[in-house]
């Protein structure tokens, strides 16, 4: 009998309880909910990345050759664009410094076309106490490109610039750094023999080659062949990884090592080191970071470089400078 007033109650209570309802979200919310979640991840990693920003990483790859004996140390800094590392960029110089290096290789992207004042006097001060570490040679970026040459003409935004030196190649270069664009020195490196050269254009004729005749690719060409005329071991800076990196014969040239920046890593990395999202390779590139054989002489390093994008900061791409070993077999 009690049992039975209790489940009477029980039943009461049930009748009168709100009625819950499994509530269903429309397509539109959950598409809203998701966005908002990809947003409130992507945040957070960019906080936790532009604390990581703060560090320069070093990266080391180690080349063998037999047409050297002993070992030269290279390292390659790249693509510092606007950024510094401490108000001197203290940090980028003591990382160098504390490598070592026989040679610093400082490839492209240190300036931008519209550079102030101010980060011109920086890049200055940073070349003088890169000098006193190691002789520094050094190559043109897309991005100051225009800040080294004057500009000849400008159409539609597009800025075309000439062989004439700025204000800002002239200072650079006084510092004692040795630039290099279609030129190479040959150096002697702990006694090691070492053609170094800098090579902007495409190793290969290109479709704008058709505008004049070909004579831009002629000179590009005959460069080439004039640098790898020699048994010394031959080192190219060069930008953008692009320039060499075509499925085409014509780019397969005599070149020991090719050292590039330009990718960024493609800014924003996926994480655990697996690469970069995007590249103008498109959706997850191949040549982002890293080691690569290019044709059947070549061995190239690209640097993840040192800057962001503008106001897009690196995302699980820390910035880097490159140390590259080469050793005598
Ligand atoms: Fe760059």
């Amino acid at each position: 009998m009690i049992l039975k007033k209790r489940n009477k109650k029980q039943e009461n209570e049930a009748a009168s309880a709100p009625e819950k309802k499994v509530r269903k979200l429309s397509v539109g919310k959950k598409i809203r909910l998701g966005i908002l979640a990809f947003i409130a991840v992507y945040l957070i990693a960019a906080l936790l990345s532009l604390i990581a920003n703060g560090h320069i990483n070093t990266a080391v790859y180690s080349e063998k050759t037999d047409k050297i004996n002993g070992s030269v140390r290279v390292v390659l800094i790249s693509d510092l664009h606007r950024t510094k590392f401490g108000a001197d960029n203290e940090q980028l110089v003591e990382r160098t410094a504390e490598q070592h290096p026989d040679i610093i290789a400082v490839d492209g992207d240190m300036l931008e076309r519209d550079y102030t004042q101010d980060e011109l006097d920086d890049l200055v001060g940073l070349f003088e106490r890169l000098v006193r570490i190691a002789p520094v040679y050094f190559s043109v970026g897309n991005h100051d490109y225009c800040a080294f040459f004057k500009v000849i003409d400008q159409l539609g935004g597009d800025y075309l610039c000439g062989i004439e030196k700025n204000e800002a190649l002239i200072r650079l270069e006084n510092t004692g750094a040795v630039f290099l664009e279609n030129e190479y020195r040959d150096i002697e490196v702990n006694g090691q023999k070492i053609r170094i050269g800098g090579f902007y254009g495409h190793a290969m004729q290109m479709e704008y080659d058709l505008q004049d005749g070909g004579a831009s690719w002629a000179r590009r060409k005959a460069f080439l062949q004039e640098f790898c005329g020699t048994d010394s071991y031959k080192l190219m800076l060069s930008h953008r990884p692009e320039s060499f990196v075509r499925r085409s014969t014509e780019a397969d040239w005599d070149i020991d090592l090719i050292l590039c920046g330009h990718t960024h890593n493609g800014v924003l990395s996926l994480p655990f080191g697996l690469g970069a999202i995007w590249g103008s390779e498109g959706l997850f590139p191949e040549h982002d970071r890293g080691e690569f054989k290019i044709g059947t002489h070549s061995t190239m390093i690209i640097s993840a470089g040192l800057a962001g994008w503008r106001f897009i900061p690196r995302v699980f791409n820390p910035p880097e400078i490159v140390v590259a070993d080469i050793k005598g077999k």
